[in-house]
């Protein structure tokens, strides 16, 4: 099937379960927590999963609760991301920010609901085999928690005060951005009985990339494609990619990162073919 084809159909089927997640909710809470979840994000990481699942003919329903879950976790984050106090931004999604629309307060317990409500979508799946969910649980959080995403987000704050050297950008890069990523292949590869670690250097690589490429759209891209504002790491001080080895160097990395990647699913042979389409298309992104 045809990559952009097959792409869609893959958001379309990770919409409909993040709308059924909440549906009938009504609430304040529940209306922050939907402003954002159906902002219109591109659904990268629940997309890794499906397809990682799917390469290995995996249990393709455990794959999407999982991925759900990763989406909702990466969304609070975006959410927390933007607040006043963290890289205050007004535009996420092409749309104001949460806490622009419903204030800080709302917006930073929107976050707080959406981390519990992942977690629930998983337990609450008796469906499920409970030795899969219990491991799809602790890949997906202790990838969310200190030791991943938000130990780079640690970084990152702290990196605005004393610029970080290569070693320590590729570490921050890893834990803030690459964490999840690298757990949405794990749950796939779990998804489908497989070690959770197959797709490691794949995901490892494209979570790089996809970083990589974020800090260059933060200076070239357009704010309108992209959906947040441009020139935010700037504004904040960040050191990134290009303030370290300049645009050019972190293009080159872009393109080298995402040919590892390439190479990485050799393995999978034809049933690598998406996977292989999804990191090209990943470094030429423009939203
Ligand atoms: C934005 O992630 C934050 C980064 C880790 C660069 P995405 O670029 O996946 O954002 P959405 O989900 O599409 O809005
Ligand atoms: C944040 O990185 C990644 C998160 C863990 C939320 P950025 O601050 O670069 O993400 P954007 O550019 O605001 O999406
Ligand atoms: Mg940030
Ligand atoms: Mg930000
Ligand atoms: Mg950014």
């Amino acid at each position: 099937m045809n990559f952009n084809v097959c792409f869609n159909n893959y958001v379309t089927e990770i919409n409909n379960y993040l709308k059924d997640t909440l549906f009938g909710k009504k609430g304040l809470i529940y209306d922050a927590m939907g402003y954002s979840l159906y902002a219109g994000g591109k659904r990268i990481r629940p997309v890794i999963s499906l397809a990682c699942c799917d390469a290995l003919d995996g249990n393709h329903s455990a794959a999407l609760v999982y991925a759900g879950a990763i989406e909702m976790i990466h969304t609070y984050s975006l959410i927390h991301d933007d607040l006043p106090c963290m890289d205050d931004d007004d535009l996420r999604r092409g749309k104001p920010t949460n806490h622009i629309v419903y204030g800080e307060d709302t917006a930073v317990l929107a976050g707080d609901a959406l981390l519990n409500f992942a977690c629930e979508g998983i337990v609450s799946k008796d469906e499920l085999p409970a030795q899969m969910s219990l491991k799809a649980l602790k890949i997906i959080y202790s990838a969310s928690g200190a030791e991943g995403m938000i130990g780079g987000q640690i970084m990152d704050m702290l990196a605005e005060k004393e610029a970080p050297d290569a070693q320590t950008l590729n570490l921050l890069h890893s834990k803030k951005t690459g964490a999840l990523i690298r757990a949405a292949a794990s749950v796939g590869a779990l998804s489908a009985g497989k070690d959770e670690n197959l797709f490691n250097d794949y995901s490892s690589s494209l979570g790089l990339a996809f970083q990589i490429r974020d800090d260059i759209l933060d200076i070239e891209g357009d704010a309108e494609k992209f959906g947040k504002p441009i020139l935010s790491d700037e504004k904040n001080n960040k050191t990134t990619y290009v303030t370290l080895y300049g645009m050019d160097g972190a293009k080159k990395r872009l393109s080298d990162e995402t040919q590892k990647a390439i190479a990485s699913i050799e393995f999978l042979g034809e049933k690598g073919e998406f996977l292989r389409e999804l990191a090209l298309y990943l470094l030429q992104r423009e939203n």
